[in-house]
């Protein structure tokens, strides 16, 4: 495709904003945003330098003067949204979770594929050169056999009643909140850089908050204020522990969380191999722990020192710190160029992605109801593993 791309954004929230910046650097015009009411479209286009406010996102993603829709409202309105634009001929970038459940994910997959337009999920931290490395040491087998994977997502924005936000309410984010909002990104990477397949989970969940004063208007991350709002029973996991197991023999645990007092965006990776074990800390994205038998290392986001894969993704000099946002505009930058060229690059995450993660998420939630371990739908066949 030629010429100036032209993107329209629903939902101008915390992740909408982000979308839009990204869009801009990647070349692209802002030509529309929708919002919940066509006065907050307004005031988002004049904040994100958007040509026009429209009145709805059904209207956006049917525009015949957009070419690509980035989905970013609340959870409910993914899919519908999603499809409509693919119905209109409209490339799309949706936000995670792409569907309320695994079979409006797969339905997603379906009509993409049989669209020939891309569609792509923000699994972003696929994005930090220090992860990309961890990916290139494991891929290129200088790990060894990986073992254990481990780690944390946690954050604190809603530890206390007052906290409120449309994620705490199932019908607009669906049945899963935690799991489905941060361990999906923690599974995405950990998949992504160790190039296994988690196909079984063991999971507890807590609402360790049962009960929420109501303000489901605010914004993410947008801190509490007092409220006098209705106080109203919450149904959506506050927490979750996770047993897995890949595809290639390794065992694995996570623990997500959306009460940890003091942690805001913790995600934190750890992967043991047979020769070596790397950590990646998305608070600490410059750095990657390089742990061996004889030592331990701290890699620095240095392109001299990165493999060319690594690399690409540093887009400064080292000790001038990348972060959350290059990863984004890396992100759009890609789906962009895959929609000029029509040919994606290795590692952009797409749908099918973002099915996995809902695949994922609907069996955690099951074997934490059951009490028991459930198999991850679609997942591949374990491998037969050497002693
Ligand atoms: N990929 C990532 O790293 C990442 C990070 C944050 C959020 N997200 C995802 O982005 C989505 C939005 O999250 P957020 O944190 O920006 O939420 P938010 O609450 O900050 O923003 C939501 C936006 O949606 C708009 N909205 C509500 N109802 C609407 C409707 N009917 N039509 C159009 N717009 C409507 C609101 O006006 C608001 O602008 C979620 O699905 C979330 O999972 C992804």
């Amino acid at each position: 495709m030629e010429g100036e791309l032209r993107a329209g954004i629903a939902g101008t929230g915390f992740i909408g904003s982000v979308h839009a910046r990204s869009a801009r650097l990647a070349g692209a015009r802002v030509v529309a945003v929708a919002a919940s009411s066509l006065q907050s479209a307004e005031r988002a286009a004049a904040q994100l330098g958007a040509d026009r406010a429209l009145a709805s996102a059904e209207e956006l993603v049917t525009d015949p003067d957009i070419d690509v829709v980035h989905v970013c409202t609340p959870n409910h309105l993914h899919q519908p949204l999603a499809e409509a634009a693919l119905a209109a001929g409209k490339h799309v970038v949706c936000e995670k979770p792409l569907a309320l459940d695994a079979a409006g994910a797969a339905a997603l997959v379906g009509l993409a594929g049989d669209s020939g337009l891309q569609a792509a999920v923000p699994f972003v931290y696929r994005y930090y050169p220090t992860a990309r490395e961890a990916r290139e040491r494991i891929g290129a087998g200088d790990a060894g056999a990986v073992r254990l994977l481990h780690g944390t997502y946690l954050q604190d924005w809603l530890l206390r009643p007052e906290d409120d936000n449309w994620r705490v309410d199932a019908e607009l984010g669906g049945a899963s909140r935690a799991f489905a909002d941060i361990g999906s990104h923690w599974c995405d990477l950990a998949q992504f850089i160790s190039g296994h397949s988690i196909t079984r989970v063991s999971a507890r969940v807590v609402t360790a908050v049962p009960e929420r004063v109501r303000a489901s208007g605010r914004r993410a991350f947008a801190g509490s204020e007092p409220t006098h709002g209705e106080v109203r029973p919450v149904t959506t996991e506050d927490a979750a522990v996770v047993l897995f197991e890949t595809d290639a023999g390794a065992l694995g645990s996570v623990i997500v969380s959306q009460v940890s007092a003091g942690r805001k965006n913790r995600l934190w990776i750890e992967i043991d191999g047979s020769k070596e074990a790397l950590a990646f800390d998305q608070e600490n994205p410059e750095e990657l722990w390089w742990g061996r038998r004889e030592s331990a290392t701290i890699l620095r986001r240095d392109p001299e020192s990165l493999s060319p894969a690594a690399a690409r993704y540093a887009t400064l000099p080292p000790g001038h710190p990348q972060g959350y946002a290059d990863c984004f505009d890396a992100f759009i930058a890609e789906v962009y160029d895959t929609i000029r060229t029509g040919s994606a690059p290795e590692g952009l995450p797409v749908f099918a992605d973002g099915l996995r993660a809902a695949r994922i998420t609907e069996a955690v939630m099951t074997s934490a109801r059951d009490q028991a371990w459930v198999d991850v739908v679609g997942a591949p066949e374990p491998e037969e593993v050497a002693a």
